[in-house]
């Protein structure tokens, strides 16, 4: 299993005939090292509505003819947009064929403001994804903040990797996250949605050394990086 990490919470993954992208945000990202352009994928996953997270989806989907799956609301926005979408919501999964997916809580907001008219729509609740594919179960936790139910989470699950946001102000810091990664037991931590802006900026090194602390192991990838699993 290859996963490419393009910078912010965006995920590739490629297994087999598996072919999926977590929260395409590729083109606007000034860190970014790849393009939106190339990416070849079957599904896209979207955590929330929030442009951070959905800017090149429709793009990629058109390309590909690529699945959106996400919930109920951001997936009937974007096959309102022509494209195909699995509408799915919190606690539900589904079999992509590869393998299956399951929606999970998140604590954030998910919204979408449309330049054109300055209106801010809003499209369902915000989730993370626990994605079972080749044996391996990964956890993106999408933006969120630290929340009890991880727990569950993760004894509920046995999950191999977990993505976890540090960068504070939109979602947890540093120390939740850590919090976190002892309540989701995952094998392997890597830490997302950080650097890309000044309000956002967080030490991964740190991060990850706090992990070790815990004796939890972490990993920081960086942007383009491709990490085999
Ligand atoms: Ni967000
Ligand atoms: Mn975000």
């Amino acid at each position: 299993m290859k996963i490419q990490f393009h910078g912010h919470s965006c995920v590739e993954i490629h297994h087999e005939s598996a072919r999926i992208i977590i929260d395409p945000f590729i083109s606007p990202n000034p860190m970014a090292k790849t393009s939106a352009d190339d990416v070849q994928v079957d599904h896209i996953l979207l955590t929330h509505g929030h442009a951070d997270h959905v800017a090149d989806a429709l793009a990629i989907a058109r390309r590909n003819n690529a699945t959106i799956v996400a919930n109920a609301e951001l997936a009937g926005y974007f096959a309102g947009q022509g494209v195909s979408a699995i509408p799915m919501n919190t606690g539900g999964s589904v079999d992509l064929g590869f393998g299956r997916v399951r929606l999970t809580p998140a604590v954030h907001s998910s919204s979408l403001a449309i330049e054109d008219t300055r209106q801010i729509i809003y499209l369902g609740n915000p989730n993370g994804f626990i994605i079972k594919l080749g044996g391996k179960t990964l956890y993106h936790a999408g933006d969120t903040d630290l929340f009890l139910d991880m727990k569950l989470i993760g004894e509920r699950n046995d999950i191999d990797v977990a993505f976890l946001p540090i960068g504070d102000h939109f979602t947890m810091g540093p120390d939740d996250a850590v919090a976190a990664a002892e309540w989701v037991r995952a094998g392997l931590v890597i830490p997302i949605h950080y650097n890309t802006f000044p309000p956002i900026r967080q030490d991964a090194a740190a991060f990850v050394a706090a992990l070790g602390s815990k004796g939890i192991k972490g990993q920081v990838v960086e942007v383009g990086q491709v990490i085999e699993l």
